[in-house]
């Protein structure tokens, strides 16, 4: 059923930014430090799986060591509100990758997520990925409801739920997003 304060939300309306999604070039990445730090405590925890400082979220957002990710965002204004993090291990081969997603407080709920989500797997598609997985804790509603959307088959381990997308069933881009995921 259509919610009618998230359709709103949603229309451009004169006094409202539209949020604008697109992939960060390399030179934004710095971006995403900030976004991590504005988070609550509450939704840091979920986007890591526990409690993280400030200082661990900008040693994670250097990266050293690892492949430069994909990142797409959720621009309202200038300021980067949502985003999307494709990952890749550089043990792993090239055609997997892991998917860590966050939108900060005031914005959830609104429709943000789902728009990064169908970014990100067409980002994903194109980058070759064949692969892809998300890592949340088991009771974290939202993102089991966002991955189910777009055709996440489940499993759990380790305390945590593994959402994995098959990216390359032939059908998965007519269906992933609709209310008739795979
Ligand atoms: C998960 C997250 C990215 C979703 O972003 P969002 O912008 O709120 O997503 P949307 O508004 O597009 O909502 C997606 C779906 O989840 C549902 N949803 C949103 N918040 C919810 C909540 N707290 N509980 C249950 N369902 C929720 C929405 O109703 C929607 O379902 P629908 O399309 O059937 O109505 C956001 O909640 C978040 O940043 N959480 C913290 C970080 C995190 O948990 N990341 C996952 C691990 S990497």
């Amino acid at each position: 059923m259509t919610n009618p304060v998230k359709t709103a939300l949603l229309q451009p309306r004169h006094g409202i930014l539209t949020p604008i999604y697109r992939e960060l070039r390399p030179m934004e990445h710095y971006m995403l430090q900030d976004h991590l730090i504005r988070l609550s405590p509450e939704t840091r925890a979920w986007r890591f799986g526990g409690p993280v400082s400030e200082r661990i979220i900008v040693n994670y957002a250097r990266n050293e060591g690892q492949p430069m990710p994909i990142i797409c965002g959720a621009f309202i204004g200038d300021t980067l509100r949502g985003v999307v993090e494709l990952r890749f291990d550089r043990d792993k081969p090239r055609h997997t990758a892991e998917l860590a997603i966050s939108v900060e407080d005031d914005w959830q709920d609104i429709g943000i997520g789902t728009r990064l989500m169908a970014l990100a797997l067409r980002c994903a598609r194109d980058n070759g990925i064949a692969r892809l997985e998300v890592n949340f804790l088991p009771h974290n509603a939202a993102m089991r409801r966002l991955a189910w959307k777009f055709g996440a088959s489940f499993s759990h381990q380790t305390g945590l739920t593994k959402g994995i997308f098959s990216l390359s069933g032939r059908n998965f881009a007519d269906v992933a997003g609709s209310k008739r995921p795979q």
